[in-house]
């Protein structure tokens, strides 16, 4: 049996250190593994110095793709957005969506609302009258012992917006919480909501104590946690593209008219309303887009995912984040999705291309990133079903699957052309396109082969 791969202290070895014990325990090439985890550090020490901070036991950098949108026309003005990820096809049919709506009005966009919330959970036996009747006192403590924390948000309009004492005890024993909503500005406000919290945690318990109306038994409270909570359904935005129906074109090469394309996108919409299944994909095509961009901004992707995909089952029922009509005439599609997003603080101001991505987009408050992103999610929404129920998404897919392929087997330019327009029409697949090659790259004279002439 081989010797377990154990080690300790490995958080104090040194970036090389760690490399090396990488390389070491796991690579059967350990020079030639380390010279390329080394190949991915930034030139500059101290730009990778700023990355490697960011986390723990850091050796490299996982280098992801970082294109760009353009085009993109949200209530008149129109922006250029950045998009990080590493799916083929993404950002192109981002950015056909956007060029489509272009010169149909664009997105109109706005905010619900953008409060967030945080709660105390916590343990408790006794008379909840009690409780509920000292609420309000306790209520004003906190306002009051947390000044020091807010004192600045609340120069900004921000703050404790609301608290309540909630009965929970219905569904858990001696289960207790305290919901406090936040209004946090520009910043996500994590640690802001954060610190309230656990101040708040702690003046609960002292407060009990104090209560000489309390039996023994009620002065002892347990603070079970305190913590944010990610689910904002009231940190909420609204994108929405409309136009006439017969604006809206012919599809797949004039295939299609413009009523049959809006009767099946409008189809395709209820389906993922009532079809969890379809549902799941329906959303994942949305934050295909809306993940790109808070990746780009420096803001929490999972925070923004773990949210949407609560808010998609608050009927109870996993389901679509996007609507679409056809009413008089105007074929109407749009989203509604919670997104708790920060451009000051965090990541967002250390990470020197989220700043650039925000620069790029005009630095924009918290709120105007939300009307950004959710466009962006109903751009890639519109396009992702805008294929699916016209050509399939195969013809897209296959062409950026292509030329990875090609790439990859390091055709030539003419090499490219020649396959281009063989596999227009045909399948694409890793096998199809190495033999093809194989076949184009015979010496001439046992028999030049072209793509045009091809019978095969
Ligand atoms: C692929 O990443 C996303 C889609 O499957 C979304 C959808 O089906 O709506 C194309």
């Amino acid at each position: 049996m081989d010797k377990p791969k154990l080690v300790s202290g490995f958080s104090k070895l040194s970036k090389r250190g760690k490399i090396g014990w990488l390389v070491e325990n796991f690579f059967k090439n350990p020079e030639e593994v380390a010279r390329e985890l080394k190949s991915f550090w930034y030139g500059d020490e101290q730009k990778q110095k700023i990355f490697d901070e960011f986390s723990e036991n850091t050796i490299t950098n996982f280098y992801m793709p970082y294109g760009l949108m353009p085009n993109v026309l949200i209530n008149d003005k129109v922006y250029c957005v950045p998009m990080v990820i590493e799916e083929s096809s993404v950002v192109a049919a981002a950015s056909s969506a956007a060029k489509f709506w272009l010169d149909k009005g664009g997105f109109k966009t706005e905010v619900i609302s953008t409060k967030k919330i945080g709660q105390v959970h916590f343990d408790w036996k006794g008379d909840v009258r009690k409780l509920y009747k000292l609420f309000p006192q306790f209520r004003e403590r906190i306002f009051e012992e947390t000044s020091y924390i807010t004192c600045n948000m609340r120069k900004r309009g921000g703050g404790i917006l609301d608290m309540e004492l909630l009965d929970l005890s219905h569904l858990e024993d001696n289960y207790y919480q305290i919901q406090m909503t936040f209004e946090t500005c520009d910043s996500m406000g994590a640690n802001f909501i954060n610190s309230i919290l656990e101040e708040t945690a702690r003046q609960l318990k002292l407060f009990v104590a104090e209560q000489t109306s309390f039996t023994e038994q009620e002065r002892d409270l347990t603070v079970i946690m305190a913590i944010l909570s990610n689910y904002t359904p009231e940190c909420l935005v609204r994108a929405t593209v409309e136009c006439p129906v017969a604006d809206l074109g012919t599809f797949d090469e004039g295939r299609i008219s413009a009523e049959v394309f809006a009767e099946k996108f409008v189809k395709a919409l209820r389906i993922a309303y009532v079809d969890k299944y379809r549902a799941t994909t329906h959303n994942k095509g949305i934050f295909n887009g809306i993940d790109a961009v808070v990746l780009a901004t420096g803001n929490d992707f999972r925070a923004i995912e773990a949210c949407g995909h609560a808010y998609a089952s608050r009927t109870g029922e996993y389901r679509s984040l996007s609507f679409a009509e056809v009413k008089d005439g105007v074929f109407r599609f749009w989203l509604e999705i919670p997104l708790a997003l920060g451009t000051v603080g965090g990541l967002t101001t250390l990470h020197p291309l989220a700043k650039r991505s925000l620069e790029m987009l005009g630095n924009p408050s918290a709120p105007e990133l939300m009307q950004v992103i959710a466009a962006v999610g109903l751009a890639q929404n519109f396009a992702a079903v805008k294929s699916l129920v016209t050509t399939g998404i195969q013809k897209g897919h296959m062409k950026m699957h292509l030329m990875n392929i090609l790439n990859h087997l390091e055709a030539s330019e003419k090499e490219v052309k020649e396959a281009i327009l063989y596999f227009k029409d045909r399948l694409v697949s890793f096998t199809a396109v190495r033999e093809f090659l194989n076949l184009l790259r015979l010496p001439a004279k046992s028999g030049a082969w072209s793509a045009k002439n091809s019978k095969i």
